[in-house]
């Protein structure tokens, strides 16, 4: 699959089948998250794959998410700061989130691309869950990902985003790209 077909693929899938997935589908996707650019190239991420069916269940619960047990994986993306906090002083905090995020998204993209279902889940009892699965103080949970077959072959609702209204030029709520640039190629232009 190429780069903007899996971009344009990928939707949240919270519909599952119970298709095997096989784990090493789960490392790929992993590999991917891995694959993510770190500051400094200090990879601040640990993964916890979990397929026990009560492990599922205590993340369904303390989500109050029920569809996720319906998923045949679950993975836990954490991450820490304290080894970007020696380099980066006090953007570590921000760099670990920026970072997990790149992560999760390679994952999500690979996932899409193996013909995998998921979706990114944000909303979760942090504390009871790190607690059930002994993560330490200083890790975070990012973000619960459950991987499985969808159900149904789900075709992405396109979302049509008017750029025009993403977009600014050369200053901040300039909504309107200058009609001359100062440059001396004519090529340069767009
Ligand atoms: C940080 C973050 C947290 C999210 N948390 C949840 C969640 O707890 N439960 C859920 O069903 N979807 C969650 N989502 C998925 C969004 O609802 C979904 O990405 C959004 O509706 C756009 O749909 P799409 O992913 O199909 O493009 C989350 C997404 C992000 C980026």
């Amino acid at each position: 699959m190429k780069t903007q077909e899996a971009i344009e693929s990928r939707t949240s899938i919270r519909e599952f089948s119970n298709k095997t997935v096989k784990f090493g589908e789960i490392l790929e996707a992993i590999d991917a998250a891995n694959q993510a650019p770190f500051a400094g190239n200090i990879n601040n991420l640990k993964f916890l794959i979990i397929e026990m069916p009560e492990n599922k269940k205590f993340i369904a619960e303390h989500s109050q998410q029920f569809w996720i047990n319906d998923a045949q994986w679950i993975v836990l993306v954490c991450s820490e700061f304290k080894k970007l906090e020696d380099l980066y002083k006090d953007r570590a905090k921000n760099y670990a989130k920026q970072q997990a995020g790149a992560a999760i998204e390679n994952m999500l993209l690979r996932i899409t691309d193996l013909g995998l279902a998921s979706c990114w889940v944000g909303a979760f009892t942090d504390d009871s869950i790190k607690v059930h699965f002994k993560i330490p103080d200083n890790w975070e949970i990012e973000a619960i990902i459950p991987i499985a077959y969808p159900k149904d072959k789900k075709q992405k609702q396109v979302r049509k985003i008017d750029l025009d209204k993403k977009i600014f030029w050369e200053k901040w709520k300039v909504d309107k790209k200058p009609l001359r640039y100062p440059y001396k190629d004519p090529s340069t232009h767009y």
